[in-house]
C-alpha cells in the first residue's frame, strides 16, 4: 500500500473545494479505524467557513496552513460513550485513517494537535460550542496541496528488536 509511505504533512493549500463523495470517502476512514471495545464514540465537525477557519488560525497558532485550505475537521472524543480511558488512542488512529484515505483521494492533509494542550482545548470547546462530554482531540487539515514536497524515507532498522530488548 503505497499511501502508507507516501502520506506527508502539507502546509500549503490551493482553495479548490473538496468534492462532498471524497469528504465522505475520508470521514468514512476516519469512522472505520479501531476502537477500544469498538466504542466509536468519535464524532468529526466539518469546517468549511472562512471566518471559523480564521478564529482557529488566532486559538491554534501552528495551524496557520488553514489561510487556504477549503477543510478543517475537528476530530471529538465523547468521554461519556469511550472505554477505560483510551479515548486519545482511539481518536489517534481515526484521525490517522483520515490522513491516509485523503492520501488515498490525492489530498494533502496534515494533522494539528489539539488534546492534550489545555488552552486549546478550552478554545475548541468553546468555539465548537461542544457539550461537557465532548473533547477536541485533533484539528485534520484537507486540500489540494500547494506543494511539491517528495515522500520521505524512514526505513530504520535500528528501530526494531526481536523478541526482547536484548
Ligand atoms: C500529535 C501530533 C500533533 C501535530 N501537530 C501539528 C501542528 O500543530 N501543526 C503542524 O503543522 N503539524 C503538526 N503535526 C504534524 C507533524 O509535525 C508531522 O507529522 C511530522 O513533522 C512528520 O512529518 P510528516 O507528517 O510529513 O511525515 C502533528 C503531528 C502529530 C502526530
Amino acid at each position: 500500500m503505497d499511501i502508507l509511505f507516501d502520506r506527508k504533512s502539507c502546509r500549503s493549500y490551493k482553495t479548490d473545494e473538496i468534492p462532498q463523495e471524497d469528504l465522505n470517502y475520508i470521514l468514512h476512514a476516519g469512522m472505520s479505524s479501531p476502537s477500544a471495545l469498538n466504542t466509536r464514540h468519535w464524532s468529526f465537525i466539518v469546517i468549511k467557513n472562512k471566518e471559523t477557519h480564521k478564529q482557529i488560525m488566532q486559538i491554534h497558532t501552528a495551524s496557520q496552513m488553514l489561510v487556504n485550505a477549503p477543510i478543517a475537521i475537528v476530530v471529538c472524543a465523547d468521554l461519556d460513550k469511550q472505554y477505560k480511558g483510551y479515548w486519545q488512542q482511539d481518536c489517534a488512529a481515526s484521525t490517522e485513517n483520515m490522513l491516509l484515505a485523503a492520501t488515498a483521494k490525492g489530498y494533502g492533509s496534515v494533522w494539528c494537535g489539539v488534546c492534550p494542550i489545555e488552552d486549546r482545548v478550552k478554545a475548541f470547546t468553546e468555539l465548537l460550542k461542544l457539550p461537557k462530554n465532548m473533547v477536541p482531540f485533533s484539528l485534520v487539515v484537507i486540500g489540494k496541496s500547494a506543494e511539491d514536497k517528495p515522500a520521505k524515507q524512514r526505513w530504520e532498522p535500528s528501530k526494531i528488536k526481536y523478541e526482547s530488548w536484548q
